[in-house]
């Protein structure tokens, strides 16, 4: 409640575009997405639709880049057809003016589309699992996910105000997700197995989309979407996204792509408390997750 107050306060007073957070079910979202939530709720996904899910900051952009150059074959020019949001839709948000909006966007693509999410397993629209769907779950340690974001909310003018992040909590978010991995199309993956071993996760994520790929078109995509390439690609790096929404002067988008940046923002005393934390609720959920390669 205290922070939803705080963030009505700031932005009624001082005139930001800062904005309120609403809930679904318990969960907060920005309040736009609630605003329009009825048109998620009942999305028709259709089997061959592809869903990438994350805890936003966890890698979903890259994992979108891979999958795209996946279905492409790495074929550079047609993964450079449109800008990210388009060729993969957000699934439950709405630009800030309301122009446009994941579902209206997914709407005039015909299936199979690659689409984007945020959401909670809970929160995923029921058509997704009556319907068969694959999901790719890409989860990232939290301490460079929570530094990520730190970053992305200083430089994005519609995100709220720090204390009220969207989407929920790290923890449930990853877990609700590993739970459910074996009972419904999920293949989990992990930021950091990502940048130790590209070339074997791209192959697991090519296998899992019944891709069939060679050798060099894997290595291939691996180049295309390697960090420093995706920096320099106006289709991967949201480059489109207007300065009135990213102030880019606050941070980059494309900041570093790295794991254990969070040695550079905690305190020990932080990563102590953090760790304590960490291991207390992670106890009944084995995720391998880790915080250095
Ligand atoms: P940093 O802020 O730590 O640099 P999302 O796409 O979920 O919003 O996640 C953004 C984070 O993923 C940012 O992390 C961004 O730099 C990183 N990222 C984007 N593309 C990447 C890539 N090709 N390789 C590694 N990290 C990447």
């Amino acid at each position: 409640v205290i922070c939803l107050i705080t963030a009505n306060f700031k932005e009624n007073m001082d005139g930001t575009t800062r904005e309120r957070l609403s809930h679904i079910q318990g969960i907060p979202l920005l309040e736009r997405v609630v605003k329009y939530w009825p048109r998620v709720e009942k999305f028709q996904a259709s089997e061959e639709d592809l869903l990438i899910a994350t805890y936003p900051k966890a890698g979903t952009t890259w994992t979108q880049e891979v999958v795209d150059s996946i279905l492409n074959e790495g074929d550079v020019e047609k993964c450079k057809r449109a800008p990210t949001q388009v060729r993969m839709p957000f699934l439950e948000m709405t630009a800030p003016d309301g122009s446009s909006s994941g579902i209206t966007k997914l709407e005039v693509m015909d299936p199979p589309r690659v689409i984007k999410t945020h959401l909670p397993i809970q929160l995923v629209p029921r058509s997704f699992w009556d319907a068969g769907c694959k999901v790719i779950y890409m989860a990232r340690n939290p301490k460079d996910t929570v530094v990520s974001y730190y970053h992305f909310d200083r430089m994005h003018l519609y995100q709220p105000d720090h204390e009220c992040l969207g989407w929920g909590s790290w923890y449930d978010h990853v877990k609700g997700y590993w739970k459910e991995r074996h009972n419904k199309k999920i293949l989990y993956i992990l930021y950091e197995d990502m940048k130790e071993d590209p070339v074997r996760e791209v192959t697991r994520i090519a296998q899992f989309l019944k891709r069939q790929l060679s050798k060099s078109t894997i290595e291939h995509i691996v180049q295309m979407t390697a960090f420093s390439a995706m920096r320099e690609n106006p289709m991967a790096n949201y480059s489109t996204i207007p300065d009135t929404i990213f102030d880019r002067t606050a941070s980059e988008f494309m900041r570093k792509g790295e794991v254990g940046d969070w040695k550079n923002h905690f305190s020990a005393g932080e990563d102590a408390a953090f760790e304590e934390h960490y291991r207390k609720i992670m106890s009944d959920c084995p995720i391998p997750i880790r915080f250095t390669i």
